[in-house]
């Protein structure tokens, strides 16, 4: 018996890298996969290896959501959610967007997480709780001077995902980022593939990335932001707390942790 055996598990960007490592990784524990993907081709082969549903459908459309819910309905609902599919604009200099390329990253990279959130909750709130992970980004927790664009939508997913974690918590549905640096994909591909091999820096494998959203989906821990890097162990990032006011007044009116801290001085407080 594996894990996850009796669970259906939404999959987006499952055509492919480390969307269909992670269809294949939660599979194997028994998950039912709906795999969703504006490839088509790719959709359909995938369901077919896995005996899921396939859904082709772009995740930055509303509408697809609804059809991506009523499909996880037929099958009893969701349990597991992956918000993974993901572009990036592979432009250095932000003099270079184009309007329609950065319509795009933003409908696929930030919509298509946003509008995958809110018809997801519902659903994993009927059946009692969840897992949902977002695939964000190294690029989500530092500055990448290749992909200004890409680390924007990828910051915004990071943030986006620990500030739903306290009120869906209460729902008992966790929700984690997972942050990979360079993962050997079609998303990375030809000059730039060849120039990171050539410098020597290690690509991860997809399969790492999926075992990091397996062991989000399984543990109890929410709000985090996993890192994912060759040979190390995934690891929840240490945010620091920015410096908040030092004047008294409204405490116990904001919940803690909302604006800065309060309490010992931040490593980042001037001295
Ligand atoms: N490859 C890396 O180095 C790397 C590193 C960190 C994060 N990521 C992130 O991982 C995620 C998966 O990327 P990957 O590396 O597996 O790339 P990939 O190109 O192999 O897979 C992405 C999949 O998303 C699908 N997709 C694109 N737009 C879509 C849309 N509008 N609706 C539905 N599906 C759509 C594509 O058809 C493709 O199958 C992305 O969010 C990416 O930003 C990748």
């Amino acid at each position: 018996m594996g894990t996850l055996e009796g669970k259906v598990a939404v999959v987006t960007g499952a055509a492919s890298g480390i969307g269909l490592a992670t269809a294949r990784r939660l599979h194997s524990e028994g998950a039912t996969i709906v795999a969703v993907d504006i490839a088509e081709a790719g959709t359909l082969k995938v369901a077919d290896e896995l005996e899921g549903i396939p859904v082709p459908a772009d995740v930055s459309s509303p509408a697809a959501w609804e059809l991506i819910a009523r499909t996880a309905r037929g099958l009893g609902g969701v349990d597991i959610v992956h918000l993974n599919a993901g572009v990036t604009t592979g432009r250095e200099d932000i003099a270079d967007l184009g309007d329609d390329e950065y319509r795009r990253i933003m409908a696929v990279n930030i919509d298509g997480v946003v509008f995958g959130a809110r018809a997801m909750v519902p659903e994993l709130i009927l059946r009692g709780g969840g897992a949902m992970v977002a695939t964000s980004s190294l690029a989500g927790l530092i500055a990448f001077p290749g992909d200004p664009i890409y680390t924007l939508t990828k910051h915004a997913v990071v943030g986006l995902v620990r500030s739903l974690a306290p009120r869906l918590k209460e729902q008992h549905i966790t929700v984690n980022a997972v942050c990979p640096s360079l993962v050997d994909t079609p998303l990375i591909n030809g000059e730039i593939r060849d120039l990171i091999i050539d410098s020597g820096f290690p690509l991860i494998g997809p399969e790492a990335v999926a075992e990091a959203v397996y062991h989000c989906v399984i543990g109890e821990e929410t709000g985090k932001a996993i890192v994912v890097q060759a040979g190390l162990e995934p690891t929840a990032y240490r945010f620091a707390r920015p410096p908040g006011p030092r004047q008294e007044g409204s405490e116990g009116k904001i919940p803690p942790g909302w604006l800065g801290d309060r309490g010992e001085p931040s490593p980042a407080t001037p001295a």
